[in-house]
């Protein structure tokens, strides 16, 4: 889940620069580049972010026609300077994004032809065999194909060859990958963001179609190239890689929120979910990582509720490795922002493979996982740049939630009147989503005092309980303090034991049907002497004595849109801790945007 890119152009160090910066979402434990001067690779690289990079470059200036460069989110081998890519071996240099298998019979394979590989990495092998193959007087495709054929694993690769010829190719398996014909040169990248306002048109190679890049055109070896070719809005995605007024990608991801709720009743017809016969299935099974997963775990709320369907949500790491039983009349929805989750993909090669019906749930259109599904929707949050997610969450909940109403008007299990209550609460979304907005700097208040402490507890109950286990997530993703949830329920049965003066509890309390139980929860902690926190209805306070910076104050919200409005406190409380503690937002450590590795 490194990004990569590669351009030919008459200055190719200033777009290859440029697309790492926007790739960074991808990885930045190091990066580096290759590029062709005097006939020679000259490779540059650091350990550390881009701006360590821009500076050496800035001092040493290295330009030229054929460049390739990469940032990296380390998987075999640590963050060091040695196992930076690009890799090279001669006159071949390779950046690659994914991981290879089989590295350690390789290395043992070269090691025996007597090539000396300095990295732990996995990718080393690669320009070794490359070069290997040159050495044997094949030609440069040839050598690369045949590289190609020994690899076991994913991978999206650049290969900067300078030989009689100099030639720059692409190859991917299981890997993003894109290609791009500009007006003055042409390009490859993990995705099109990268290639910002240089493109105009865009093509998504298969799995092992191998693509020269030259300053003369972009070839598809041995077959001729039939571009599907997809044409680019240039400002659009200006206008994304920039943060405006915001402090970070994460704020202004989040503001933009009311918009893209206000949005989305137009942008998804209802009429798309009549695809699919909901009265036909007797379960649904939905498939996700991270924050998408806690989605997944609402839509089961909604579904079973309002539907009267049995739903079952899985982790994807987990879903194709404990034999799950795939029925005839079962949906397998598969919910992913970035659409190239490794572990989401590979589940959803698993659903395939048993034969499931199968829907995805995407932000990214192109992406493998729309793409391999049975069927997609889009959840029109635009490009998420933030590492740590949050319009995507909201509009996959909007999704669901349009799905729901859809499933259960064609299943008669509620009312009309219901029916039309639970759509008119749609509505009311993003007028509320603003209301909880303009009360930041009271979340604020309360996040200066909770990032004093190290560790923190939360706690939600019913169709909440996922929005206090995000909230968890964000809070750990983004400032590093240590936070797990539960159901509140659950407190008395294990996580009583670590109360003391130490550990806060925060505690998602909107008026709904289980408020009174909530209350007698937080009468348990406040019993043990934990400081208490508390985002809830105004009501809350007649029953729980608190200061002012421990309480942040919810509207009244109707019960089936919770979600939509209880996760906006999570994500602000997240985002304003690790502001209080100096955090990198958009970057938080160890993590990445897109994990397309196992
Ligand atoms: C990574 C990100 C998370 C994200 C998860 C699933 O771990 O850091 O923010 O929720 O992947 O990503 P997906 O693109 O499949 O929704």
């Amino acid at each position: 889940m490194c990004g990569i890119i590669g351009a030919v152009t008459e200055s190719a160090i200033k777009p290859v620069l440029a697309g790492l910066g926007r790739l960074e979402y991808r990885g930045y434990d190091s990066s580096g580049i290759s590029i062709v001067i005097n006939n020679e690779i000259k490779t540059r690289k650091v350990q550390g972010k881009l701006k360590k990079l821009k500076h050496i470059l800035a001092e040493q200036p290295l330009d030229g026609e054929y460049a390739i460069g990469h940032t990296r989110w380390a998987t075999h081998g640590k963050a060091t300077l040695i196992n930076a890519h690009p890799h090279q071996c001669g006159q071949v240099s390779v950046v690659h994004n994914g991981i290879i298998e089989n590295h350690l019979q390789l290395k043992q394979q070269l090691l025996q032809w007597g090539h000396i590989l300095k990295s732990s990495t996995d990718s080393e092998v690669i320009p070794h065999l490359i070069n290997h193959y040159l050495s044997l007087q094949m030609t440069q495709e040839e050598a690369i194909e045949r590289t190609i054929r020994q690899l076991k694993g994913s991978y999206a690769l650049g290969v900067l060859i300078n030989g009689v010829e100099k030639n720059l190719y692409a190859i991917k398996q299981g890997s993003p990958l894109v290609i791009s014909e500009g007006n003055d040169g042409a390009y490859m990248a993990s995705d099109a963001m990268a290639l910002g306002r240089d493109i105009n048109k865009i093509y998504y190679p298969k799995d092992n179609e191998l693509i020269k890049l030259n300053a003369d055109n972009v070839q598809l070896c041995n077959a001729s190239l039939n571009k599907k070719i997809h044409y680019v809005n240039n400002t659009y995605y200006e206008n994304i890689i920039s943060k405006g007024k915001y402090s970070s990608f994460m704020e202004k991801e989040i503001f933009e929120q009311v918009d893209l709720l206000s949005n989305a009743m137009s942008k998804q017809q209802a009429s798309s979910y009549t695809a699919i016969n909901f009265t036909k299935l007797n379960k649904i099974t939905i498939v996700a990582c991270g924050t998408s997963y806690y989605a997944a775990a609402v839509a089961k709320f909604w579904f079973e509720k309002y539907a009267n369907i049995s739903v079952a949500i899985d982790i994807a790491s987990e879903y194709r490795y404990r034999s799950p039983i795939i029925t005839d009349n079962e949906l397998t929805i598969f919910v992913s922002q970035s659409g190239e989750t490794a572990d989401t993909l590979a589940a959803l090669a698993y659903a395939k493979s048993k034969k499931a019906q199968t829907l995805a749930l995407v932000n990214v259109c192109n992406s493998s996982i729309a793409r391999e599904a049975g069927f997609f929707f889009e959840i029109f949050a635009g490009p998420e740049i933030g590492v740590a997610s949050t319009k995507a969450f909201t509009c996959q909940l909007a999704v669901f939630y349009k799905m729901c109403i859809e499933a259960a008007k064609q299943r008669a299990f509620i009312s009309h009147t219901e029916l039309r209550k639970l759509a008119s609460y749609f509505q009311l979304v993003p007028y509320l989503i603003k209301k909880v907005l303009k009360q930041s700097s009271d979340m604020k208040r309360l996040a200066k005092k909770l990032s004093t402490y190290s560790n923190v507890l939360f706690l939600g109950r019913g169709i909440v309980t996922p929005i206090a286990q995000e909230g968890a997530l964000k809070l750990k993703e983004i400032s590093y303090i240590h936070a797990e949830a539960y159901a509140a329920g659950e407190l008395k049965h294990g996580p009583i034991a670590l109360l003391d003066e130490q550990m806060p509890v925060v505690v998602l309390a909107p008026k709904d049907s289980l408020t009174d139980k909530l209350l007698s929860n937080i009468q348990e902690v406040q019993a043990r002497n934990a400081p208490v926190f508390i985002i809830g209805d105004a009501c809350i306070r007649e029953y729980i004595n608190l200061q002012e910076d421990e309480f942040f104050e919810l509207p009244s919200i109707p019960e089936s849109i919770l979600p939509f409005i209880t996760v906006l406190p999570m994500q602000l409380l997240a985002l304003y801790c690790a502001q209080a503690l100096e955090r990198n937002v958009d970057q938080p450590r160890n993590l990445a945007k897109s994990v397309t590795v196992e």
